[in-house]
């Protein structure tokens, strides 16, 4: 009996020479993540087998000498889940989050990992760099949202904020929008829209711009995208978007309740807001307004709206019920990222990195010592 267990390790520079940064390939994953996601196949954390993960709450005072205080994006978080179908692995993304990364020590705010097990033994077979899988699969989620929920005929896009998952979410526009050639870009800082739009037109081609605001950005856009940081929430006015619009949103933003009530809203996973509602609700203070969406949700907890209207993504993926009622409906699309869709990438990179030759091998043992 062979007893040994073997780790592929894949470092960001392996994940690339393995492919992570095709885009095309990222939205068909994402394509086939949702329709397992629409058929039940797979869990994610708690008993519901729908919380987005397990956080790590800082205090606002240290309790130790060297404890961390919370501050804005402080967290340590572990996303566990399993995803049928031909992926069929399960996996955590484990990372950390510090706004002060850049500016004090020249890192990502989040610096993430992906495991990927073997469901039946639990033998860990790859750890990998989770910063490309993160940022790639938030983009390719959008992508599939426009592949399904914008008009046949869209054209021109805005994009709110000029980050990184702004880049991979236009990426991922460009795939699911077969008629983009027009992009409207908005930060609030000018000269990120300015280097962001230069960067993007050389990489995909498209006649991309920076504007001044965020209604230049969503007014006359068949798709809107938005991934801001929390540095300033953004409001969004309905009478902005026009009919048959595509509102992606990867982030926090303050919408009119006109806006949720009169919209199509389409979700990643309903059940996993649900659970963060339930949560926040259990928390003390303000925490429906740290809630992403919380606007939403007050008006389901205030009787306007039912969870029951909420469209999941994965049924329109497989066909189950409408992408819109009419071409004039606008739809928003709220995304909160989940931990299947980081074992859906991980698992497609390690069979490409396998089959290629790609990352090292880390032994764990060639006997287990106890079992
Ligand atoms: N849904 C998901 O799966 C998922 C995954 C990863 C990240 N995210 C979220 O995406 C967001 C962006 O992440 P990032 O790594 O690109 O951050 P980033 O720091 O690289 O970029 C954020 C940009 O937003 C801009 N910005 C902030 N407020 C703005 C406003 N009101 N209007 C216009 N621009 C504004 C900032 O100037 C900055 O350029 C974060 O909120 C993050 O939590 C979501």
């Amino acid at each position: 009996m062979d007893q040994r267990v073997e780790i592929l390790f894949l470092s960001q520079e392996d994940m690339i020479e393995a492919g992570v940064l095709d885009m095309q390939n990222c939205v068909d994953v994402m394509d086939k993540t949702f329709r397992l996601l629409g058929e039940g196949d797979y869990l994610m954390g708690g008993p519901s087998g729908n919380q987005h993960g397990m956080k790590m709450y800082f205090p606002k005072e240290a309790r130790g000498p060297r404890m961390p205080v919370d501050g804005p994006d402080r967290r340590f978080m572990a996303l566990v889940s399993y995803l049928g179908g031909d992926f069929h692995h399960c996996g955590t993304k484990w990372y950390g989050s510090n706004i002060e990364n850049p500016a004090r020590h020249g890192l990502p705010r989040s610096v993430l990992l992906v495991i990927i097990n073997d469901p039946e033994t639990g033998v860990p077979l790859a750890i990998m760099d989770g910063n490309l899988i993160r940022a790639m699969r938030a983009g390719a989620v959008i992508g599939l949202g426009a592949r399904y929920l914008t008009r046949k005929d869209a054209e021109v896009a805005g994009v709110i904020a000029a980050g990184v998952i702004s880049k991979t979410c236009l990426q991922a526009l460009d795939v699911g929008m077969p008629k983009l050639k027009e992009v409207k870009v908005f930060d609030i800082n000018r000269e990120k829209a300015e280097a962001f739009s230069q960067e993007m037109k050389e990489k995909l081609g498209l006649n991309i711009y920076p504007v001044d605001s965020l209604e230049a950005a969503v007014r006359d856009s068949d798709a809107v995208s938005s991934a801001t940081s929390r540095v300033k929430i953004p409001y969004f006015k309905s009478e902005w978007f026009k009919a048959g619009a595509f509102f992606g949103l990867s982030s926090q933003a303050n919408l009119a309740d006109d806006f949720w009530l009169s919209a199509g809203v389409v979700a990643d996973n309903w059940h996993m807001h649900m659970d963060w509602r339930e949560e926040a609700l259990r928390m003390p203070e303000d925490s429906m307004k740290l809630l992403i969406y919380g606007s939403l949700h007050q008006l389901i907890l205030n009787g306007l709206m039912k969870d029951g209207d909420i469209v999941e993504m994965g049924q329109v993926v497989r066909g189950a019920v409408p992408a819109r009622v009419n071409e004039d409906q606008r739809v928003i699309y709220i995304t909160g990222g989940m931990g299947i869709e980081d074992v859906a990438l991980g698992s497609t990179i390690y069979k490409q990195a396998a089959e290629k030759g790609i990352g090292k091998k880390l032994r764990l043992w060639d006997k287990p010592y106890w079992y």
